[in-house]
């Protein structure tokens, strides 16, 4: 049980990206007293990497409608409506109470309005960005500059281990494993009554990604510990264009947004040829999902291992003034996008499910809120419409704070026993070596292209990836520490993501099942819902 320190507060947030970060900012404003813990340094996680930038409604001639409408084409049947019409019509406002903190997006030279570009998916001109390519710097930058400022605590390198409970079940903080911050080492807890999850997401389940190295599930995988309900897992989008580094590429590689075939970029094969033309009415601009796609069917076609992004045309001032980070990434790489193609493949980048929420952010178990990728709002359905997630964070993590200080302040009860019954000392730890055969089975049986036979045979290496775990035969249990419990959180969610993309027989949005490629709306137009008795795995 938790141990050695703890601190008490009003709410915990756990995580410091986009979402987690707004949440904390409001609780606080609203004189909360309010605790951000998160994995690594504040800036770590996803936001600091996103590039195109944050869609919403804010350029003229556009509305919340027509946001609404492409979100749901994208969202392939599975949106919550009622979840996007409160993410459009909540956004345009949200973003400009981002800028009063202190956000500084790109302005056209011409008119000094907010430039806004386009990405797949959007019938519009609609995303804002900064920094040229690295909107979500940007954002992170002025979020925690505003933090910082407003003196909230912070707990930086707290690797989040359980959710606590009270004894009516309700949630009463959680349980951290924090490395190196002096005051707070080892294993202590922030005793909180509201708990809000803001953890991002798990592409580290697969070989290669998008996400930084601190996205292995931690937040899905405490939920399904704690008994609440988790949806859509199976809906894991794959960036249609990240940077081919070569075979055998693993973890983190760099992203080529969307936003450069926004400005005109086209996808091209080694002939040259733009292959996307005529599969679709947006052509390279069509939803992620069907990019995607157009680009695995090309490369089998061709037998090759990615394809070319061509933007040679804008030339090297557009190049170094729109996509500086991108170019700079490219040409780490020894690749130069002002005179050659790049050459690009899809990689693992969005949960698009995750933790349930209702429009109020809060989970199924009271007192345990969730925002950004870790929540499965409603709002992405099959597949996240680009750009959608900045803003989806920022909406969603002021309804939390909202419903926080709109009800009364607790006082702290105590907790229970200690962890919720399914904490850690009912899970066989996975040693930290584990984690390169989970993603190697998640990248060959449930990656872009999916069947029953390759997520059978993924489920099975993961049920012995767990045998051998809990077999005192075959030596001793992992030693507790952050690597052997982010091993142990990404073969978790690694378990419910391939269940749930077994379960699915069709193929919908970011879901491609090459046994049965049509989409079912007369069975499958549903979610799927996993909850696990608090004492199992
Ligand atoms: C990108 O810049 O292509 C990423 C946008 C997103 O994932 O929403």
């Amino acid at each position: 049980p938790p141990s050695g320190w703890a601190i008490e507060a009003d709410v915990v947030v756990v995580g410091s990206g986009v979402a987690g970060l707004t949440a904390a900012l409001r609780c606080a404003a609203a004189g909360r007293k309010t605790v951000i813990v998160t994995k690594a340094r504040l800036d770590a996680g996803s936001t600091r990497w996103a590039q195109g930038g944050i869609a919403a409604a804010l350029g003229e001639g556009d509305t919340p409608e027509q946001h609404l409408d492409d979100t749901l084409v994208a969202g392939a049947g599975l949106c919550d409506e009622a979840a996007v019409r409160t993410l459009v019509t909540e956004g345009p406002d949200a973003v400009r109470r981002l800028i009063g903190t202190g956000a500084r997006f790109d302005t056209s030279p011409e008119t000094g309005e907010m430039a806004l570009t386009r990405e797949g998916g959007h019938h519009r001109r609609r995303i804002a960005h900064a920094g040229g390519d690295a909107t979500g710097a940007e954002i992170s930058r002025a979020l925690v500059a505003a933090v910082r400022e407003a003196g909230l605590e912070t707990v930086e390198n707290a690797l989040v281990l359980d959710l606590l409970k009270d004894a009516d079940g309700r949630a009463a903080g959680v349980s951290l494993h924090v490395m190196g911050e002096g005051r707070h080492d080892g294993v202590g807890a922030v005793h909180a009554p509201a708990v809000v999850l803001a953890t991002g997401g798990m592409g580290q389940v697969f070989s290669a990604t998008t996400n930084p190295a601190v996205s292995t599930g931690d937040g899905v995988a405490l939920a399904l510990r704690a008994g609440a309900e988790v949806s859509d897992l199976e809906f894991v989008q794959f960036h249609p264009t990240v940077l081919y580094l070569g075979p055998g590429s693993e973890g983190q590689q760099p992203l080529v947004s969307e936003a450069v075939r926004g400005e005109g970029a086209h996808l091209v094969d080694a002939d040259g040829v733009r292959f996307m033309v005529g599969r679709h009415e947006l052509a390279e601009l069509a939803p992620r999902d069907i990019v995607a796609k157009g680009i695995m069917r090309r490369m089998r076609e061709r037998d090759a291992d990615h394809m070319y992004l061509d933007a040679r045309h804008f030339g090297a001032v557009m190049w170094e003034e729109r996509f500086p980070t991108i170019l700079a990434a490219c040409r780490a790489h020894g690749i130069d996008p002002v005179t050659e193609p790049i050459p690009v493949a899809p990689a693992a980048h969005y949960a698009s499910g995750g933790v349930r929420t209702d429009l109020a952010g809060r989970t199924t178990v009271p007192g345990l809120y969730a925002c950004g990728e870790v929540a499965c709002t409603g709002v992405h359905g099959a597949n996240r419409l680009a750009s959608n997630s900045l803003l989806e964070g920022l909406v969603f993590a002021e309804r939390i704070a909202a419903d926080i200080v709109g009800s009364p302040a607790r006082t702290p009860v105590p907790v229970g026993s200690g962890p919720s019954d399914g904490g850690w000392q009912s899970v066989p730890l996975l040693p930290p070596e584990a984690r390169y055969a989970i993603q190697r089975t998640m990248t060959a049986g449930a990656g872009v292209l999916r069947s029953a036979e390759s997520l059978t045979r993924a489920a099975g290496e993961l049920a012995e990836l767990a045998e051998a775990a809990s077999d005192p035969a075959s030596g001793k249990p992992a030693e507790p520490g952050v690597e052997a419990w982010e091993t142990t959180n990404l073969h978790l969610v690694a378990r419910v993501l391939v269940a749930a993309a077994l379960r699915r027989t069709e193929t919908r949005g970011c879901h491609w099942r090459e046994d049965r490629p049509d989409r079912d709306d007369e069975s499958w137009r549903r979610h799927l819902v996993t909850a696990l008795r608090p004492t199992t795995e």
